[in-house]
């Protein structure tokens, strides 16, 4: 049970639980103001609690989740504009264990995720994202463990933050590259997976273009498989790190509206976040060329739009998804730059959305395709963010898969 006592390890902010029904975060020794905080209180409500404060205490809070839920509370915190700066060193941060509600032992997509499930990745990135320096540092928690990159399509950013992840975290990484395999003499995919697991493999990274690819070796192989891509069905972490970075910075995911344009038909990454940011509340559209978005998508909930300009008022986020041109068999539209006159974020059309529309691309972007260079790289970008909360995303689930003592069940 919760009793009096101070619970932060070592860092600017002290706390004390005073009783059951109240937290109270004390300000910094060097008695520094932080006008956002209320009351320096944080409440707790029928077993969860819920803290509104600034940043600057948010600091000192963050590595603190998993050390309250020890304690036996139900704590989750929902940053408003987290800094990635750290706020203490790494060898005193207390992660604390995988959370109790954290049960699986693959990620194959965000489709059979609870709303809590997902926020408990994304709370725990901002705590790696906080005990890392902004994912450069290294925190060893998962020394001894091995996890094996398998992609079976081309990767730039999934891949190389999956093995960075892993190794920031202190495990053994390998990286499979299919092109230089024995897959060329014949060998089959389960049964070159089996072969890297018979060689003490945690966990395998998968990317195939084949849906179902993932799910085909959580069926096959004993140990944890993470999704890193199959076909057009799911990205599972790219879905994630999309919402991190929009929560990063709009404070929040329920309410907002989230157009998704482009290419949704190939799309993994459009069905991860329609099913991650539905999940948590937000209004999605699916915006492009009839001839890659089907009124079908209406079945999971979202609103299906042709013509950007007549939504864009409305969108408080667009995430530009790139055309799949090596997925498509028939040409989607006349050309390229037809698409783009319709669809692609320009200046223009940013001067007519909301003065803080956020911009998101999974990458590789296409400038002057789906954005140009000067949205690509302006204020209203949040491209290069999002690979860097890709990393912290990462080590989050490699942590709550490969975190846990003892065996999770799914
Ligand atoms: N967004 C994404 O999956 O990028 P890569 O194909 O480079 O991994």
């Amino acid at each position: 049970m919760p009793g009096r006592g101070r619970f932060f390890r070592q860092n600017e902010y002290a706390g004390t639980l005073k009783s059951e029904h109240s937290l109270i975060i004390t300000p910094p020794a060097i008695g520094r103001t932080i006008p956002e905080i209320r009351e320096n209180t944080a409440c707790f409500a029928a077993g969860s609690w819920r803290v509104r404060m600034g940043r600057s205490a948010a600091d000192g809070c963050f590595s603190n989740i998993f050390t309250l839920r020890r304690l036996g509370f139900e704590a989750r915190f929902r940053a408003q504009k987290p800094t990635g700066r750290l706020s203490m060193s790494t060898d005193v941060m207390d992660i604390g264990a995988v959370p109790a509600a954290w049960t699986r032992r693959h990620l194959l997509d965000l489709e059979s995720l609870s709303a809590e499930e997902i926020n408990i990745i994304l709370d725990s990135a901002v705590t790696f994202k906080q005990a890392t320096s902004n994912c450069a540092r290294k925190i060893p928690i998962l020394a001894g463990r091995t996890c094996a990159n398998l992609f079976f399509e081309p990767s730039t950013r999934t891949r190389t933050s999956f093995s960075l992840a892993a190794r920031r975290l202190g495990a053994d990484t390998i990286d499979f590259s299919s092109s230089s395999s024995s897959l060329s003499k014949g060998e089959t995919f389960i049964d070159t997976a089996k072969n890297i697991e018979a060689m003490g493999i945690d966990a395998v990274v998968v990317r195939h273009r084949t849906p179902g690819a993932a799910q085909l070796l959580a069926e096959n192989l004993d140990c944890s498989v993470i999704n890193a891509g199959d076909g057009a069905h799911e990205h599972p972490t790219q879905g994630l790190l999309d919402i991190l970075s929009i929560r990063e910075r709009r404070g929040r995911i329920e309410g907002l509206t989230v157009a998704l344009v482009g290419d949704i038909a190939h799309s993994r990454t459009a069905r991860s976040n329609i099913w991650g940011l539905k999940k948590l509340g937000a209004h999605v559209i699916v915006c492009g060329p009839s001839t890659l978005v089907s009124k079908h998508w209406e079945a999971l909930g979202v609103e299906v739009a042709y013509d950007l300009d007549k939504i864009l008022p409305r969108c408080d986020v667009l995430n530009l998804l790139r055309i799949q041109f090596e997925r498509q068999t028939t040409r989607p539209f006349p050309s390229v730059r037809e698409y783009a006159l319709l669809y692609a974020m320009n200046q223009e059309r940013l001067a007519r959305a909301k003065r803080d529309i956020l911009i998101l691309a999974p990458g590789p972007i296409n400038r002057g395709v789906e954005i140009t260079p000067d949205v690509a790289d302006g204020p209203h970008s949040a491209i290069l963010e999002q690979v860097t909360n890709g990393l912290a995303v990462r080590m989050a689930v490699l942590w709550l898969i490969l975190g846990s003592t003892s065996q999770p069940s799914t």
